[in-house]
């Protein structure tokens, strides 16, 4: 018989110290790099705020822990995000800091 494993993508990517580690390394970079200095400067002065939320964020996008939900409610992010101007520059320099190696 073949048994089905089944894990979710939290499970798959290392957990919630993976996406720990992808969120301060995207803020990391967002904070340094010149080319992200457009969507740097939308942000607070600290990021701790931000970086929190998007890892709560992600581990229950990602079929962890929906903590983001059970502190916030519906993340309605298109909603949050009504503030900010975001084109696609803004976009590209939010990419980079994501896929930055
Ligand atoms: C397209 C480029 C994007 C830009 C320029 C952008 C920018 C921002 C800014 C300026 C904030 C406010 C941060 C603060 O409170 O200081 C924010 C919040 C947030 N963003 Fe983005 N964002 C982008 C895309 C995304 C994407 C793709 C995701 C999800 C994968 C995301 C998830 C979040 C979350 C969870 C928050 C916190 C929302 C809240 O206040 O409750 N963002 N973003």
């Amino acid at each position: 018989m073949t048994e089905i494993i089944q894990k979710t993508p939290y499970e798959l990517i290392g957990g919630e110290a993976a996406i720990q580690g992808l969120v301060d390394r995207f803020y990391f970079f967002m904070d340094t790099l010149p080319e992200a200095d457009g969507i740097r400067k939308m942000h607070t002065a600290s990021l701790s705020g931000a970086r929190s939320k998007l890892f709560k964020f992600l581990s229950g996008w990602l079929g962890g822990p929906d903590l983001f939900v059970q502190e916030y409610g519906h993340p309605r992010l298109r909603q949050r995000h009504f503030p900010f101007a975001i084109g696609v520059a803004e976009r590209d320099q939010w990419m980079l800091c994501m896929i930055k190696l």
